[in-house]
């Protein structure tokens, strides 16, 4: 049998964003709860949830204090039970977020090992004597700016942290270390969670030798201050060989198997490392190419073709369009063509994951100074570095709190040009609809699925390519321009994006238009 999430598309939920039961401004998870119907309506097969764990909340629950409990803010345990439950009811398979490589410094392991070097827990994180100044141990930096490492006054030693002061990295060259990350993700698994997606995971074996890493050649200001440098020694390290394969083997202890997503940014080369010897890594390491890329027919085009060439045998491809990280698709593409990214989504080869908000059109919100939560935002401000913008609350219907929330709301609510999820539901042809098309077009057609990926052309903008599988040939047109384009298409139109069904196969595209074709 296929596994589950090679035919299924998964969603991303950001929780303090998703839906607010009770009035205090920030999503949990009975909100979750209660709108299990839009993922139903929507089509998707799983969803990944954004940290809920216990958290001083620094980055937003990315700074966990406990990794077997809820922060009382999104629930309580009978409420995660409650959700787990409705959601397996609608075969909805639940991904939590794990985030193994660094935890909060409220966490009982690293106030432990801030008693004394000789603390036994100690060595479950990094820790450097100053350099020969008194100051930081070297020149790396953190994600969200300034140095990788904070002095522990007490002990005159620096601690490393990849991300913020308040997220301690852990040491994963301990082995102590490894087996109770490994138990904490039994214990969500016993719990029935249907796997996770890894946090970070390039960073997390620095290299122990402490080495400088050498300055980015290609460095340019927005790029943020941590990319000033290369990661030579802090990321993609080849003990993540090793651990990867280790969780993979926590993974396989059950049945199912779990499943596990990994949070890569690298090359494609550096990513097909992550699905480890013979795919016993991750099954599917995030490939962010669509993120990162210029949108443009040939570049994209181009990239596909490159990320298909370079997959291990067997291995099980996945695309991204978004997240809560980084611009949203239709502030990036713009809003027209975030239709066209939708039908570029739904109909490459692999696990597509929808990010929410992105099935209403919504687009990086201005956050005013005065509401910035986003702690890399207050650290660099002003250079479009934070992440507010991508992480507003969706609106699910008009007037005040917009069906999110009956008080105030953590971030400002920004509503997408086409309304909330409430008028678009109603409206055919609407970006939310066309969604529901494409996913229900997806399921009915094992050629989006299982079938195989041939680009036939990439060129003046428009990108073309085939989906084939058992004698049935799909043909994917897609309009990359704000310009109308010729085409030389046969076959019967099966969905357009506007929503339009049937009809011949056009000789023009209009400006930003998709079109998928039964050849
Ligand atoms: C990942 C998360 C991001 C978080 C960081 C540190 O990149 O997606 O939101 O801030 O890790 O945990
Ligand atoms: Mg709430």
């Amino acid at each position: 049998m296929t596994d589950w999430w090679k035919t299924g598309v998964v969603y991303q939920i950001y929780p303090r964003s998703f839906m607010d039961s009770d009035g205090d401004g920030i999503g949990d998870l009975k909100g979750i709860a209660d709108r299990l119907d839009h993922l139903v309506d929507l089509g998707v097969d799983a969803v990944w949830i954004s940290p809920f764990y216990p958290s001083p909340m620094k980055d937003f629950g990315y700074d966990v204090s406990d990794y077997c409990g809820i922060d009382p803010m999104f629930g309580t345990f009978a409420d995660f039970e409650t959700l787990r439950d409705a959601a397996h009811a609608r075969g909805l398979k639940i991904l939590m977020d794990f985030v193994p490589g660094h935890c909060s410094d409220q966490h009982p392991w690293f106030q432990e090992a801030l008693s004394g070097p000789d603390a036994p827990k100690r060595d479950w994180f990094v820790w450097s004597d100053p350099a020969a100044d008194g100051g930081p141990p070297n020149n790396w930096i953190s994600e969200f700016a300034g140095p990788a490492w904070t002095l522990d006054q007490a002990s005159g030693q620096y601690y490393l942290h990849i991300f913020l002061r308040e997220q301690p990295s852990l040491n994963w060259y301990n082995p102590d270390l490894r087996v109770a990350v490994y138990d904490a993700m039994r214990f969500w698994f016993d719990n029935g969670v249907d796997g996770f997606r890894v946090d970070a995971v390039e960073n997390m074996g620095p290299d122990m030798s402490f080495r400088d890493n050498p300055p980015n050649p290609d460095w340019v200001e927005k790029m943020g201050p941590a990319r000033s440098l290369l990661g030579t020694y802090t990321k993609h390290q080849p003990v993540l060989r090793d651990i990867v394969e280790e969780m993979r083997r926590v993974a396989a202890e059950y049945t199912p198997e779990r499943l596990l997503v990994g949070e890569v940014y690298g090359s494609f080369d550096e990513l097909m490392g992550y699905y480890g010897k013979d795919l016993t890594g991750f099954q599917l390491p995030f490939n962010f190419a669509l993120i990162e890329t210029d949108w443009d027919a040939e570049t994209i085009g181009g990239l596909i073709d490159d990320y298909e060439a370079k997959l291990p045998e067997g291995a099980w491809p996945n695309w991204v369009l978004g997240n809560h990280d980084r611009a949203r698709i239709a502030t990036r593409a713009g809003p027209a063509q975030a239709r066209v990214a939708a039908m570029l989504l739904m109909t490459l080869r692999g696990t597509p994951t929808i990010y929410q908000g992105d099935e209403l059109g919504m687009e990086s919100a201005t956050i005013p100074p005065e509401a910035v939560q986003d702690p890399w935002e207050i650290n660099v401000p002003g250079q479009g570095l934070g992440r507010d913008p991508v992480r507003t609350p969706i609106p699910w219907r008009t007037g005040t709190g917009a069906g999110f929330t009956t008080g105030h709301p953590w971030l400002p609510i920004s509503v997408p040009p086409e309304g909330p999820a409430a008028v678009q539901a109603e409206v055919p042809g609407s970006i939310l609809m066309l969604h529901r098309q494409l996913l229900a077009l997806r399921r009915a057609e094992p050629a989006l699925t299982l079938g195989d990926y041939a680009t036939v052309s990439a060129r003046d903008g428009v990108l073309i390519y085939d989906r084939s599988h058992e004698g049935r040939q799909l043909r994917v047109a897609l309009n990359m321009t704000g310009k109308p384009r010729k085409v030389d298409l046969t076959g019967t139109v099966l969905v357009r994006t506007s929503g339009a069904v049937g009809g011949a196969a056009p000789a023009e595209l209009a400006a930003d238009e998709g079109v998928i074709l039964a050849v």
